[in-house]
Parts: structure tokens; C-alpha cells; sequence
């Protein structure tokens, strides 16, 4: 592929900017300086690219992600507190990577964001019912009346089907464990609620098999590597 097409189809611009970028002498390919747009690469191998000095690999698609902070929205146009995406290289939002669902500007934890179209329907499509694991600090202390309640369903407010958890396990008096399947508005804290307690922090641990990794701090993103993306399908 030539080299303004690789910087076009990671992000850095329109095809006429990234032609610019090259030919202005801004970009190394595997540590060597090149200046011609049109230079082929093959990308039968990793391809590793530096622009203004920051290193970057070609990737088909990005799947990365993220430990997302309490007070930041996940839509790209936010109404009231920052944009996940201004954690991110602007080049990942040029190329396209979405949020896969959505957490609350109030919940933290792991959140995952792609520019491939089938991983992200597969991944919110409520027909593949992938379990996310949350952990819920509550109100007020959890008893088993509440978590019998949980597993066996509760009617949330304006739905006519109740919505049952996968697993409701008490890590301690005022911190639970859920797992659910569904991904509805404010699942877990209207779940929560119609058991008769209330959620005040929530936290995504894990989706599918695919645990947000201890190392990642808050606001940190990283790249999902085959053994990762393999992980978030087993469940
Ligand atoms: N359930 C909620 O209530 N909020 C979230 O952010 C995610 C799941």
C-alpha cells in the first residue's frame, strides 16, 4: 500500500493532507526517513511508522480498551463533561473507532471502542447476550432478599419483561457483583433500585472473558492484541 493511503487509513487526514505530511519530511518508515507519498509497503508484516517522532503501527482495524474516568461522556458531541474520545489520539476518532455501548459519565471501568462495524454490533447486539461483570457499591447493605431478586428478575420501569441477572454475588456489605447480559439504559442502576437498594458508584470490570487489566490506570487506553479479542468472545 502506498504511504499516503496507510496514513490515510489510520487517521491522519484527508488523502491530500497525509500526501502533505510525507512529502514535508514528517514521516519515518521502520526508522527510515521517507518523503515520497507514493513509496509502497507491504503490509504482509507489521508495519511501524513514526509521524513528528511519535511511533504508531498499521493496523487494519483498532480495537482497543479503555479505563474510562468518572465525568466523561461517551458520545463524541458530550453535553455536560468531556468526551471519552479526548482521551484518545485524535487520529483514532478521524479513523472512526466508536464506543462499543455505553457507560454513564458516573461509571468507570472498562469500555471498549473499534472502527470495525461487525465487532461493535456483535458486541451491543443484545441476540449475542455477552455477560458484563460490574461492580456495584451500594446505598445500603445488601441482603439475599435482594439478591434472589436479582437473579430472578425485576420489573424495571416501562419495560413489560422482567430483567434478570446472570449472577449476583456480595463481595462485601455494600459491594456487589453483577453480571447481566442486557445493555439498557442504566441497566444495573435501575436493576439495582428495583431491588429496593441503590447504586452510588459502578465500576465494568469485565466483558465476556476479558477483564480490564490491573496495569491500565484510570484514563489509560491500550490495544487489544488476537489473545485479548479471543478472551472478550469466550464467555
Ligand atoms: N448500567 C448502568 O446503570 N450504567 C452504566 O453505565 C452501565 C450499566
Amino acid at each position: 500500500m502506498d504511504l499516503e493511503r496507510i496514513l490515510f487509513s489510520q487517521g491522519f487526514g484527508t488523502r491530500r493532507q497525509c500526501r502533505g505530511i510525507v512529502a514535508d519530511a514528517r514521516v519515518r518508515v521502520a526508522g527510515a526517513l521517507c518523503t515520497d507519498p507514493d513509496a509502497d509497503f507491504p503490509l504482509t508484516a507489521p508495519l511501524d511508522f513514526e509521524v513528528d517522532g511519535q511511533p504508531w503501527r498499521y493496523r487494519e482495524k483498532a480495537y482497543l480498551a479503555l479505563n474510562k474516568p468518572a465525568g466523561y461522556e461517551c458520545s463524541r458531541d458530550p453535553q455536560h463533561h468531556l468526551s471519552v474520545f479526548h482521551l484518545l489520539p485524535p487520529q483514532l476518532t478521524t479513523r472512526g473507532v466508536q464506543c462499543v455501548g455505553r457507560l454513564d459519565q458516573d461509571t468507570t471501568g472498562l469500555l471498549l471502542l473499534s472502527d470495525d462495524g461487525a465487532f461493535v454490533y456483535a458486541f451491543t447486539s443484545p441476540k449475542r447476550k455477552v455477560p458484563k461483570v460490574y461492580l456495584a457499591t451500594t446505598r445500603h447493605p445488601l441482603d439475599e432478599a435482594q439478591l434472589a431478586a436479582l437473579v430472578e428478575g425485576v420489573l424495571l420501569h416501562g419495560e413489560s419483561k422482567p430483567s434478570a441477572a446472570l449472577a449476583a454475588v456480595r463481595r462485601d456489605d455494600h459491594l456487589l457483583e453483577l453480571s447481566v447480559v442486557e445493555g439498557k439504559y442504566h441497566q444495573v442502576k435501575r436493576m439495582v433500585a428495583a431491588a429496593g437498594n441503590r447504586v452510588e458508584k459502578l465500576h465494568r470490570e469485565r466483558i465476556g472473558g476479558f477483564a480490564l487489566p490491573a496495569t491500565l490506570a484510570a484514563g489509560a487506553w491500550c490495544w487489544l492484541d488476537e489473545a485479548e479479542l479471543a478472551a472478550l468472545r469466550r464467555e
